[in-house]
C-alpha cells in the first residue's frame, strides 16, 4: 500500500496541523483517507499509516480496532451496511433489520454478499436515537426503518439506484440533497 500522490499530498498537508513531535495526533485523519482510497483498512495500510506517523503499527491497529469507522476486512463493493443495535433502536425493531441483512447478504456479520455487493455488521448508537431504527449505509443515515423499507433501500442498491436517505416514514423529512 500506498498513498497516491494526491493522498499523500493531502495526508502531508494533515500532519503539519499539528505541532512538531504531535504528527501520530493526524492518525484518524490518515487512517480513514486510506480507508477511502482501499475500501477497507488492510494491514499494509495501517502500516503505512503508522511508518508515515512514526509509530508502531501495534499503536496505529489499537485506533483502527476501537473506531467502528474503521473497517479491517474488506467490504461489499456497493454498500456496507451499519446497523444500529443500541437500546432505542433495539426497542424499535433492530433485529428486523439484522434480519433483511441477514437473508439477503450474508449469515454473519462482515461476511460478503455471494456477489460480493454488499456486506454489514451491527454498531453500537449511531446518534439518531429519536429516528429509530436506523442504519448507516455508506455515508447517509437511513431512519425509521422497518423490515420493508430496509429491504427495499437494499433492492435498490443492488439495481444501482441510489436511495434517498433520512427518515423513511417521513416523520422528518432528509434535507434536500
Ligand atoms: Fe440507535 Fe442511538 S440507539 S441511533
Amino acid at each position: 500500500f500506498a498513498f497516491t500522490p494526491a493522498n499523500l499530498a493531502w495526508a502531508d498537508a494533515q500532519i503539519t496541523k499539528y505541532p512538531e513531535g504531535r504528527q501520530a495526533s493526524a492518525i484518524i485523519p490518515l487512517l480513514w483517507r486510506a480507508q477511502e482510497q482501499e475500501g477497507w483498512l488492510t494491514r499494509p495500510a495501517i502500516e503505512h499509516v503508522a511508518d508515515k506517523l512514526g509509530m508502531a503499527y501495534i499503536r496505529a491497529l489499537e485506533v483502527a480496532t476501537f473506531y467502528f469507522m474503521f473497517q479491517l476486512q474488506p467490504v461489499g463493493s456497493v454498500a456496507h451496511i451499519q446497523v444500529c443495535g443500541t437500546t432505542s433502536c433495539m426497542i424499535c425493531g433492530a433485529e428486523d433489520l439484522i434480519g433483511v441483512c441477514k437473508e439477503k447478504i450474508a449469515e454473519k456479520p462482515h461476511q460478503l454478499s455471494a456477489d460480493g455487493k454488499f456486506s454489514w455488521e451491527e454498531v453500537e448508537c449511531l446518534g439518531a436515537c429519536a429516528n429509530a431504527p436506523m442504519a448507516q449505509i455508506g455515508k447517509d443515515y437511513y431512519e425509521d426503518l422497518t423490515a420493508k423499507s430496509m429491504a427495499q433501500i437494499l433492492d435498490m442498491l443492488a439495481k444501482g439506484d441510489v436511495p434517498t436517505p433520512g427518515s423513511q416514514n417521513g416523520r422528518y423529512a432528509a434535507e434536500p440533497r
